[in-house]
């Protein structure tokens, strides 16, 4: 996989304690991400930066498509976002998987059927979930975890012309803007995918090499994710502060770095919010990732 794109990259553990101040205090480098887990086969991320465009874009010759189901399995917290995105005609002939409040949420659009509809279990908890859409007849039928939670009748018929012979499908993003949605949401999705089987690979005529810049080689744990412009709060009366002046706090900050700039994190009170911002300069060439200081 290919990590590019305008951002920094930062993995989860954030550590804030209330120390004495260190007598000296230089950057060192050590390792520090976990390895991957062998469950963990290579997956893609379906992030695409602080834009909300896909992560890679596949097309599909739909005379000679025989399968027309799709799977694969996928990982978030992230409660909002498109998993992926189909059409032959963005105007009239659409479908979008996504999520809503942490449920699957369909969107379509074309000949026969017209719908928003959302259903199944929570599935922004971490954890790696097996989703199956497939066409069977004029059905639309929606598997999560092998257990199927959805089944549109009446939505797809014989196409009445041969005018419309590709199909794109678009991972992490729309190919329109998503207030074109019939019920918009932020597309961007902070989300791993793997085992992922599109349509029918025999009638595939192009692949974009996909631009995550995140990476999906690190543990999945609760406060791994961030929405954008959110934090955590820590109430520091908690904490117990030792007798000694003056203050002062240590970070260990564990991240990898793709090229590009922006903010990577602030720390700061309700009164006032950026006490202390870390931006990230954009890097010639990346750091020896992982490095913590
Ligand atoms: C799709 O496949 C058909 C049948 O093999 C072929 O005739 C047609 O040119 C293909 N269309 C495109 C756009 O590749
Ligand atoms: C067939 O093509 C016409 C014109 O290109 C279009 O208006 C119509 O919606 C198409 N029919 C279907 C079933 O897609």
């Amino acid at each position: 996989m290919v990590s590019r794109g305008p951002l920094a990259i930062w993995h989860g553990l954030l550590l804030l304690l209330l120390l004495p101040l260190p007598s000296h205090g230089g950057p060192a480098l050590r390792p520090s991400l976990p390895s991957q887990t062998t469950e963990d086969s290579p997956a893609l991320h379906l992030s695409n930066g602080p834009g909300q465009e896909p992560v890679t874009i596949m097309t599909f010759n739909l005379t000679k498509i025989t399968k027309i189901s799709s799977s694969f399995e996928f990982r978030t917290w992230d409660p909002e976002g498109v998993i992926f995105y189909g059409d032959t005609n963005p105007k009239n002939d659409w479908f979008m998987l996504g999520l809503r409040d942490g449920r699957p949420e369909i969107q379509l659009r074309n000949h026969w059927a017209q719908l928003t509809v959302s259903a199944g279990p929570r599935l922004d908890d971490g954890k790696w979930h097996q989703m199956e859409v497939k066409i069977h007849g004029d059905s639309l039928l929606l598997r999560v975890d092998g257990v199927e939670v959805l089944r549109l009748r009446q939505v797809f018929g014989q196409q009445a012309n041969n005018s419309q012979l590709i199909m794109r499908i678009a991972l992490g993003g729309l190919l329109f803007p998503a207030s074109d949605l019939r019920l918009p949401l932020v597309p961007a999705l902070d989300a791993c995918l793997r085992q992922d089987d599109w349509l029918d690979q025999q009638a595939q005529t192009s692949a974009s090499v996909p631009t995550s810049v995140r990476s999906c080689a690190v543990e999945s744990q609760p406060g791994i994710f961030f929405p954008p412009g959110t934090g955590a709060e820590f109430g520091l009366q908690e904490i117990p502060r030792p007798h000694v002046e003056p203050w002062a706090f240590s970070l260990d900050l564990a991240l990898q770095l793709a090229a590009g700039s922006g903010r990577l994190l602030a720390l700061g009170t309700p009164e006032n919010p950026s006490w202390l911002s870390i931006h990230l300069q954009d890097q010639e060439r990346p750091l020896l990732p992982p490095f913590a200081w």
